[in-house]
């Protein structure tokens, strides 16, 4: 593989995993309000964040290459409306976003398709999670400010289940 590509791929490990810390600070911040119904949905957050870290993790050691693990950083957000993580959240996918885009741009040019392909998944993925954080900002915005819809909101979000990636390596 490529030097910068397999380089871009090994520091892509690092920031999903610094991302499931992220989304686990998130978690922590809407637990200490008691609204478990978002902590449990940023706690499943941070659990797909590590499948994105393993899934790269594990599509380098196919291609033997080897992975170097580096610390992992603090969360470095501070939260103190109920939106204001959800904002941070979108911020940050949108910063995911560009990663891929870019680890995507690097694979093109070294005519690595099968890391193409790996990434589509990935790019498909970026989808989701943008929208899905837009989607939390919208719900927010509408309900967030009387206690009766925040608590029906809250329900909703406890109702979110894992489950592991369909992308199969
Ligand atoms: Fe791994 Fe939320 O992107």
């Amino acid at each position: 593989m490529d030097k910068n590509l397999a380089e871009l791929l090994n520091d892509q490990i690092n920031k999903e995993f610094y991302s499931a810390y992220l989304y686990l600070d998130m978690a922590n911040f809407y637990s200490d309000k008691g609204l478990d119904g978002f902590a449990n949905w940023y706690e499943i957050q941070a659990k797909e964040e590590q499948d994105h870290a393993m899934l790269i993790y594990q599509y380098l050691h196919n291609n033997n290459e080897k992975v170097t693990l580096k610390a992992i950083a603090k969360p470095d957000k501070t939260f103190t409306t109920l939106m204001d993580p959800l904002k941070a959240g979108l911020e940050h996918e949108q910063y995911v976003t560009s990663l891929i885009n870019n680890i995507y741009s690097v694979a093109t040019q070294v005519q690595d398709y099968r890391t193409v392909q790996f990434l589509d998944w990935f790019v498909k993925e970026q989808g989701e999670e943008e929208k899905n954080s837009t989607d939390l900002i919208t719900k927010m915005e509408l309900f967030g400010d009387d206690a009766r819809t925040l608590y029906m909101l809250n329900s909703e979000l406890a109702a979110r289940v894992y489950s592991a990636p369909s992308l199969v390596l």
